[in-house]
């Protein structure tokens, strides 16, 4: 069980934690039928602070276009919800998980006639890929392929994605691995489970394209815009599988992951277990950012206005 806050947003509303629950003859629950997101808010110094909100519920709304899921909310509107819930809940630093799903209507296939319910939880949330993540991880490529295109489509953040993403994670765990990375159906590199991923060789960083079935991550966002901002050349392309083994340098990007460093693929070490210099240069770089060490020069946070402004986390 989560240690959780009090309330949870629903349709406008703030309900107790323990109210917000669903039918299990909800349609999501049989087909899959959700959009989420997974968002972190920080404690600066100056208080408690959303990191690119507006893009992560643009993303959302994103989502909900694709399945054709009407959302009759704008993306202000929701940041503004999410805003008012770390603000009432008093918990941050904490990861935020807004979701729309489609509810208890009608149980076939067909979604059009079951209702749209959209909550958004907050609650505290350490790291995701173990407390010594920042030594490296050490990963495997997954057996499993992520989808192919034209079949559950990538872009979308949909709950029915992460099943193939439970794949991945499970076959890395039983096999000793903190995570797996994919390829996509053709056997080019796409992503870990949660994560995008980038490939450094000779001071040049290399991540997939979109087309790749990745997700548009917005820290892998955050990573190129902040490397070519300090002058490191960034080159989305096709990567194969053996570059990975080759590799100078090989990172993680995500909300949950952060940066976190990999030191080893297949049991192949990657410069010999050592954090390079460019993950270093992003690291510090992206964490400058995110405890406010640094200016936040792309303005990406969004300030949630409290009193006494200390980190409470439950
Ligand atoms: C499959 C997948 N890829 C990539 C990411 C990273 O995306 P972001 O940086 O927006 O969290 C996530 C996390 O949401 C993910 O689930």
């Amino acid at each position: 069980m989560l240690n959780h806050p009090e309330k949870i947003w629903h349709n406008g509303k703030f309900i107790a934690w323990d109210d917000a629950t669903l039918h299990v003859m909800a349609h999501v629950v049989h087909y899959g039928s959700s959009v989420f997101e997974g968002i972190r808010c920080y404690a600066l110094p100056s208080g408690p602070a959303i990191f690119r909100a507006q893009d992560h519920m643009q993303r959302l709304l994103d989502s909900a276009k694709i399945y054709r899921i009407d959302v009759d909310l704008t993306r202000d509107e929701l940041v503004n919800a999410m805003v008012e819930l770390v603000a009432v809940n008093k918990t941050w630093p904490c990861y935020i998980r807004p979701i729309v799903l489609r509810g208890y209507g009608q149980l076939g296939v067909n979604p059009f006639s079951s209702p749209t319910e959209i909550y958004i939880a907050n609650y505290s949330w350490g790291k995701y890929l173990g407390s010594d993540a920042e030594q490296g991880v050490d990963v495997c490529v997954s057996s499993w392929n992520r989808m192919a295109p034209n079949t559950l489509p990538a872009m979308a953040k949909a709950g029915a994605n992460y099943m193939n993403s439970q794949l991945i994670k499970m076959e890395a765990i039983m096999n000793g691995y903190v995570e797996g990375i994919a390829l996509d159906v053709s056997g080019y590199v796409s992503e870990g489970s949660g994560e995008n991923l980038f490939v450094v060789r000779n001071g040049v960083i290399y991540t997939a394209p979109l087309g790749n079935s990745v997700l548009a991550g917005i820290t892998r966002d955050s990573v190129i815009k902040l490397a070519r901002d300090v002058g490191i050349e960034v080159v989305e392309q096709m990567i194969p599988r053996e570059m990975l083994y080759i590799a100078d340098e090989v990172f993680f990007s995500g909300t949950a992951a952060e940066i976190t460093p990999i030191r080893s693929i297949d049991k192949i070490s990657v410069n010999k277990g050592v954090t390079g210099p460019i993950t270093k240069k992003m690291i510090k770089e992206f964490y400058g950012i995110i405890n406010g060490t640094a200016p936040d020069r792309f303005n990406w946070f969004t300030k949630v206005p409290v009193k006494n402004a200390q980190p409470v986390s439950v």
